[in-house]
């Protein structure tokens, strides 16, 4: 999968994408990541990108014009299946939606700043508005950078083992159960036995069991989409 990012910070993108597993998916060949400073579509010498908006008031819109060429030229590279527009109005971002765009081939997102971005570009060319939760950030950097986790993550290859993300909290609408690692007593605090019986059978029943009371005491709300 490739990712294309617009930014007008685009230093707030570099490390997100050095470490861990963003970092071996991009080694192995699964992931690619670019990050495209939007000054370099810039309306003048000065790196403008944003103005005053229309009709008075504060902060500033990113422009048409930068974003458009921005677009434009990548587009020229590649078809993007989705041109997704970061910003808290739009659809909450959930496992599903990340399963969903896991399977496309070329993704391009625009980060907003300031007061966001001129309306005509979400009207024209963004095909997917994404918002990570109900909550304001300074920029859609943080945001976009969750989302391509939440997406590399799933590429098939991308996790040592290939079984592992089936078994995240949210993949079957049901939070992850407790895990446990050495020590077996740590301060008289014990790991429960039943995962130390070997009982593979006995240890897959508890820890759906144990999903499903967690799911039930945390969130409710998912379990009733079962
Ligand atoms: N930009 C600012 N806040 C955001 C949010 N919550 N989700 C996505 N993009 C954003």
């Amino acid at each position: 999968m490739r990712i294309d990012i617009l930014t007008v910070l685009p230093e707030l993108l570099k490390s997100p994408f050095e470490h861990s597993i963003m970092k071996r998916a991009q080694e192995k060949g699964l992931l690619e990541v670019q990050v495209h400073p939007l000054r370099k579509w810039a309306v003048n010498e000065y790196g403008q990108v944003d103005d005053y908006q229309y009709g008075g008031g504060a902060g500033m819109v990113m422009m048409c014009e930068p974003l458009v060429k921005a677009i434009e030229e990548l587009s020229k590279e590649r078809k993007y299946d989705e041109i997704i527009y970061l910003t808290p109005d739009g659809e909450k971002l959930d496992q599903k939606m990340s399963n969903t765009l896991s399977l496309k081939e070329n993704l391009l997102m625009i980060c907003g700043h300031y007061k966001g971005i001129d309306e005509r570009i979400r009207e024209h060319f963004v095909t997917k508005e994404i918002s990570i939760g109900d909550y304001v950030l300074s920029g859609g950097e943080l945001a976009a950078a969750v989302l391509v986790d939440s997406i590399g993550r799933l590429l098939p290859g991308v996790l040592n083992d290939e079984t592992s993300a089936l078994f995240d909290s949210f993949q079957d609408n049901l939070l992850a159960p407790p895990v446990y690692t050495r020590p077996e007593d740590f301060r008289g605090w014990k790991v429960p036995s039943i995962l130390m019986s070997g009982d593979h059978k006995k240890i897959e029943e508890w820890r759906h069991e144990q999903s499903l009371q967690r799911t039930q005491d945390r969130r409710p709300d998912i379990l009733d989409q079962l």
